[in-house]
């Protein structure tokens, strides 16, 4: 039995979801703990692309089940999009292969208009959230104020929870921020359609993982966003308002701590950033331009460019301090593929003093400037790599590099986008 968690190391989209999917084949279920549909996690199998926002990456396996734990906040809408989406593209969904914790917090239609009315409040200082409502959700989640997924079933409460949340929403988004109020009749009407189709796959998440462990079962807990995006560990206040880090499991789930085993970094082979916020490392210039362009670095939610850079060493020991990593999946390593060198960055310089950690104050962190260590790169074709002695010695060189300068051992190195292309070196259910 073994419980194995996979978590972002960066700044979000390391390819979460392809590593999840590939190893799903061991294990009996998959659990997301934390986010939202602010996540946007691909999987290809056979050319065949799918990206989910809510539902784990393992749905594509139909022997397993996938459940959505109480530390994930859920829009109803979205996820009733997934699920009829992906029932479309003859993926089976019924309550034997998912559920959604009773627990889990509903993102509400005011909260999607908050997050909206907010970030053009802000202006320039914005966050560039993906607007869906994550942060205003979470708010009233430790408010207190919060409808969960179990309010769906019991009409009359809701309606109560809802009567009391839209006229203090409704007071804010009319007269501080301007804009339209929503209808109550209307919330109301949509929340009995959502009971309705959501019902059947309510569940008791914790009873669920509980019994799987107890049978020895082999558990992957799917993360969502990246460390960096963490709330109390991130470039706070650019940064998600969740915990994306590998102890959020706990609560996010209810996995008890005892009963982790295994905690795999996902690392993309260089640095993309989506949204504002500090990136020491981020490239303006022609290689920068090669990344999103052989990476393909546009948004999986909201479609926006995500800005690219070379690998930051100093956001992986960071990671590698707040999770406790045991092996890294290295993603996207063919997109290095033709540039002349590469280039690691292995400190900061701050006001001229050199700096191996990322300061607290925002407005220090977007003082450092990398620095960097450099390799030579390498022009053969690698995504048919199926060793590791298949890469040319250069990128063989590179992820050794990484590895050491992280402090973590290498255990997937993905070098295409489908689910195929990974060389395993270390697999966490052998
Ligand atoms: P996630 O949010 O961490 O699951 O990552 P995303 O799905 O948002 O972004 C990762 C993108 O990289 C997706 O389009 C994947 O299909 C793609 N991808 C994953 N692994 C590889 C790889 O090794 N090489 C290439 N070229 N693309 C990859
Ligand atoms: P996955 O799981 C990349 C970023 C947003 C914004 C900030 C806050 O696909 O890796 P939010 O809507 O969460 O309040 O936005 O966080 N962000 C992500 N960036 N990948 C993600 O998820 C993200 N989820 C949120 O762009 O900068
Ligand atoms: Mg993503």
């Amino acid at each position: 039995m073994a419980n194995v968690i996979i978590v972002g190391t960066q700044w979000g989209d390391e390819g979460k979801g392809k590593i999840v999917d590939l190893l799903t084949d061991k294990v009996s279920l998959v659990v997301r703990f934390q986010g939202g549909n602010n996540a946007g996690h691909t999987l290809v199998v056979d050319g065949d692309k799918f990206i989910v926002h809510l539902i784990p990456s393992g749905i594509l396996h139909p022997r397993i089940k996938c459940l959505v734990g109480n530390g994930v906040v859920v829009d109803p809408e979205v996820m009733i999009m997934e699920i009829e989406n992906l029932r479309a593209r003859g993926v089976k969904i019924t309550p034997a292969n998912l559920m959604l914790s009773e627990k889990a917090h509903l993102i509400m239609p005011y909260h999607k208009a908050l997050d909206l009315a907010r970030e053009g409040r802000k202006g320039k200082a914005k966050i560039g959230t993906t607007g869906r409502g994550i942060g205003p959700c979470y708010e009233d989640k430790a408010a207190r104020n919060g409808i969960r997924a179990v309010d769906l079933l019991d009409r009359k409460t809701l309606l109560a929870k809802l009567r009391t949340n839209l006229d203090e929403k409704n007071f804010v988004l009319e007269n501080y921020y301007g804009v339209k109020p929503l209808s109550r009749a209307r919330i109301a009407r949509e929340a009995a359609r959502w009971a309705e189709f959501l019902a059947p796959f309510l569940g008791n998440v914790v009873l669920e993982i509980d019994k799987a462990a107890e049978k020895g079962r082999h558990i992957l807990f799917e993360g969502a966003q990246g460390t960096h995006l963490d709330l109390d560990h991130g470039t706070y206040p650019f940064v998600t308002s969740s915990n994306p880090v590998a102890g959020t499991v706990c609560a996010g789930a209810g996995l008890a701590p005892g009963r982790i085993d295994a905690v795999i970094g996902l690392v993309k082979a260089y640095t993309t950033r989506v949204g504002a916020g500090p990136f020491p490392t981020e490239l303006k210039d022609k290689v920068g331009r090669h990344l999103g362009r052989r990476g393909q670095e546009f948004g999986s939610t909201t479609g926006r460019p995500r800005r690219c850079g070379w690998l930051d060493a100093v956001v992986l020991q960071e990671s590698r301090r707040l999770n406790g990593m045991d092996y890294l999946a290295v993603t996207k390593l063919d997109v290095l593929t033709g540039l002349d060198q590469v280039r690691i960055c292995k400190a900061y310089k701050l006001d001229g003093k050199r700096i191996g950690h990322i300061p607290a104050d925002i407005a220090a962190f977007a003082r450092c400037e990398p620095v960097y260590e450099t390799l030579p790169g390498w022009k053969e074709d690698i995504s048919e790599a199926k060793r590791i002695e298949d890469l040319p010695d250069a990128a063989r060189r590179y992820l050794d590099r990484l590895s050491e300068l992280a402090g973590v051992p290498l255990g997937v190195v993905s070098v295409a986008p489908d689910r195929e292309k990974s060389i395993i070196l270390h697999d966490p259910f052998a």
